[in-house]
């Protein structure tokens, strides 16, 4: 059914599709929201959880979506249907589609953000400023409702460009040159906030585990962050493996894009914390750490106005990569689903989540209500994370209950007949991952609800 649809597209290359992957991946999670998890949660031992939760739950995970994408060569709604057609597993899929929408619209507001720092970058408008002044300026521009409606529509805009153009067109190859700039310039900071005076205090905070600040708030925060880092629970790995061909080893593709993940969250951590504690700033700052403590710290250092401008236009490109997958997943099931053109989907989608960010983007003190309601931060939370963390639950049970662990591995072996983690993977899909999974939502969020 859908393959027949020239609209749907597929990727050039191995490459072109691991650098696509990488990029849906890398993103405002890695560079914006990881350092803040990190710092809320206590620094070295929440790392060493979530590189536990990418390692034995993120990458059997993002194996197990490629796989089903890849064999329904379909969206995540169409996936489900056709693997078990007539059933309620189609909700699952129809989750994602709706969760790709919501995160969607929320990040491209952050994004617009990332836009109008750029700008200050390169006016100085935040050169020679005291953190408060910097402060201040976040403040003001965040509660800036217009402002913040044509940044966001900005930001949306550019995705429906790319996402109108289609997979070969337009994101793969806005990713295939995008990624390595986004590596080479987060590589240049880190060496930067590695050498300054006071760094070790910072590298020790996000080195060396202190175990007893961990519980489940902590677990359940790594897991659902490695899920949104990861680009996992929501099919846009559904999406992405769908355009992908047999001979892939979809094992292999999936490592890699977890390894390449990880590795810039970790090095956007080796950016900001000894940066911040060069300072002398530990607080908890939430959202604006980047948008004002790196300002400040870069007002601070030669050549900071210079790093400061690469550093926004960094994070502008690793967001928009990972908002083109968001896109990207509506727009294939309307598609596939819908029988609609790739450029009405995508315009119509484009403009959809524009008015659903509304409120997201007046949220940031522009209108009080929304503003105390805190819209934004309810978005990432029920989308970005709950959302990802059910999602893959269902996808797991689904593989290993429904669908079955022998037709997913045979798919897998298209591509890598020898598929040597096989017995692994398989045991992480049918009971590590799912029971992973039930215990920490029973005990991050449905047991506390019921123990008042
Ligand atoms: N992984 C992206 C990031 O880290 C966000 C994202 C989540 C993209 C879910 C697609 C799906 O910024």
């Amino acid at each position: 059914m859908s393959t027949t649809n020239s609209d749907r597209g597929a990727w050039g290359s191995r490459l072109g599709f691991i650098l696509a992957a990488a990029g849906s991946a890398i993103g405002l999670g890695n560079i914006w929201r990881f350092p803040i998890e990190t710092e809320t949660h206590g620094g070295a031992a929440f790392v060493f959880v979530y590189l536990l939760c990418v390692l034995a739950i993120g990458v059997p995970v993002m194996i197990a979506e490629l796989t089903v994408g890849r064999t329904t060569g379909s969206n995540p709604v169409g996936a489900f249907k056709r693997l078990a057609p007539k059933s309620l597993w189609k909700v699952v899929g129809a989750l994602g589609v709706l969760t790709g929408m919501m995160i969607l619209s929320a990040y491209a507001v952050v994004a617009g953000w990332i836009l109008k720092y750029i700008w200050f970058s390169l006016t100085g408008a935040l050169a020679g400023r005291t953190s408060d002044e910097i402060g201040a300026i976040f403040s003001a521009q965040s509660a800036n409702g217009t402002q913040g409606l044509v940044l966001h529509l900005v930001f949306i805009l550019l995705t429906t460009v790319v996402v109108a153009g289609g997979v070969h067109g337009g994101i793969e190859k806005a990713s295939k040159w995008l990624m390595p700039v986004l590596l080479v310039l987060l590589v240049l900071l880190c060496l930067r906030s590695v050498t300054l005076p006071g760094a070790s205090k910072g590298i020790s905070f996000y080195l060396n585990p202190d175990f007893s600040k961990l519980n489940f708030a902590v677990i359940m925060g790594a897991l659902g962050q490695a899920f949104f880092s990861l680009s996992l629970g929501m099919g846009a790995m559904i999406t992405y493996g769908s355009y992908l061909s047999k001979k892939e080893n979809l094992a292999s593709a999936a490592t890699i894009v977890c390894l390449m993940d990880t590795g810039i969250a970790i090095l956007a951590g080796f950016m900001i914390f000894p940066a911040l504690s060069s300072v002398g700033a530990n607080a908890a700052l939430g959202p604006a750490l980047i948008f004002v403590v790196l300002p400040h710290i870069f007002n601070n250092i030669p050549l900071g106005q210079l790093f400061q401008a690469l550093f926004f236009i960094l994070v502008a490109i690793a967001a928009l990569t990972s908002t083109i997958s968001l896109l990207e997943v509506v727009v294939s099931y309307f598609i596939d689903e819908k029988r609609w053109s790739r450029k009405k989907a995508a315009w119509v989608m484009g403009g959809a989540a524009f008015v659903i960010g509304i409120p997201s983007t007046l949220s940031n003190g522009a209108v009080s209500s929304l503003t105390s309601f805190g819209f934004m931060n309810m978005v990432f939370t029920w989308f970005g994370e709950i959302s990802l963390v059910v999602g893959a639950l269902a996808l797991c049970i689904f593989i290993a209950y429904k669908w079955g662990i022998r037709n997913a591995l045979e798919e897998i072996r298209l591509g890598n007949p020898k598929f040597p983690m096989a017995a692994v993977w398989t045991f992480l899909i049918k009971f590590g991952c799912p029971l992973a999974i039930i215990a920490i939502l029973l005990k991050a969020y449905i047991l506390p609800a019921f123990s008042g």
